[in-house]
């Protein structure tokens, strides 16, 4: 199974095995990860799953769609390496992803 690893603003990390066909929200849900809440459970309509991925993924992941793009103008200190968890599925190809959880979730 592929690891994502999470780290907290603070520098605390938790690399946890995701399944297949999840998301990285659904993963980091299921494990109880700090400042991931995922209000709308994934319908890319409440941006409370967003992190900063890892700057050797940004380019490794799919692009974010329209919809993605456009909640995270709601998001507290969007950055290039913006993405929402949610609107990440796990795939094999992820395996080793990391991702930061934002201070504003906190
Ligand atoms: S869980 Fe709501 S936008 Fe991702």
């Amino acid at each position: 199974m592929p690891t994502i690893t999470y780290i907290q603003p603070e520098g605390t990390t938790q690399a946890i095995e995701a399944e297949i066909g999840s998301t990285v929200m659904e993963t980091a849900v299921d494990h109880d990860v700090h400042g991931i809440v995922a209000e709308c459970g994934g319908a890319c309509s409440c941006a409370t799953c967003h992190v900063y991925v890892d700057p050797e993924w940004l380019h490794r992941l799919p692009a974010r769609d329209a919809q993605e793009d456009g909640m995270l103008d709601c998001v507290i200190d969007r950055r290039q390496s913006s993405r929402l968890s949610c609107q990440i599925e796990v795939t094999e190809e992820i395996d080793g992803l990391t991702v930061n959880v934002p201070e504003a979730q906190i």
